[in-house]
């Protein structure tokens, strides 16, 4: 099976595990992508979304699945995202699509979170891949330093800024074993605004795509 045939495998094995006439939270991505086209085949049975990036909307959109916004809806049931990275005790990185504030708010307020990934996403310890950290544009030098002080060597994503007008410093050669505690820890420099460890809300559930089928992973 190809990685794209994996991740349209998990999004739809994530549409069997949704409440009905609910609205869903929807996270960003190329799996992501896969779990909306599979979300329309069943759109009669929910009231709706809610979205992590104006990619996402567009795509609800373009399905006819109305977006709500998260300050009219309140607490949701379900969240459904992708993820850069998952360990096995849950926690993720996220924000290789840009998309991470957004995420990280929706996953707060929702009651499960339900991460779908093809199984190159496993690792046994976050880091491989470069930690996404949205900064405010004026904060940029003083947290990149902050950042290499802690290990990191972090790099601006050229040209880009997120839905929310921010940079993104995309930070190499991390180790995350203390994946909480990392978390707190670079949330608390200034300037930060959301950093791509998802530990102290990580996922409720995995479904993994592999090449035997799906694989489902509950976290206490
Ligand atoms: C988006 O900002 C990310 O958090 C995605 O969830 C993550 O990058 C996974 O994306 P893919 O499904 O495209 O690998």
């Amino acid at each position: 099976m190809t990685q794209d045939e994996l991740k349209q495998l998990v999004a739809a094995a994530a549409i069997d595990l949704l409440p009905h006439g609910e609205i869903i939270g929807v996270g960003t991505g190329s799996t992501v992508n896969f779990f909306i086209d599979a979300l329309a085949g069943i759109k009669q049975h929910i009231r709706g979304a809610v979205s992590s990036s104006e990619r996402s909307t567009q795509r609800l959109r373009a399905h006819g699945i109305a977006v709500y916004d998260l300050n009219d809806v309140g607490q949701i049931p379900v969240y459904v995202d992708g993820a850069d990275e998952i360990d096995p005790s849950g926690a993720m990185i996220k924000g290789g699509g840009g998309a991470l504030t957004r995420e990280k708010i929706i996953a707060e307020a929702a009651e499960r979170f339900i991460c779908i990934v093809d199984q190159s996403k496993l690792v046994q310890t976050l880091g491989q891949f470069p930690l996404p950290v949205e900064v405010v544009p004026m904060a940029r030098e003083l947290v990149a330093r902050k950042l290499r002080d802690i290990g990191g060597e972090p790099r601006e994503r050229t040209g880009y800024l997120t839905d929310n007008g921010n940079l993104i410093l995309d930070v190499h050669g991390l180790r995350i074993t203390q994946p909480r505690e990392f978390e707190t820890r670079v949330n608390q420099i200034p300037g930060v605004v959301t950093v791509g460890v998802f530990a102290h809300r990580g996922a409720d559930t995995a479904l993994i795509g592999t090449a035997t089928g799906v694989e489902r992973r509950d976290f206490v």
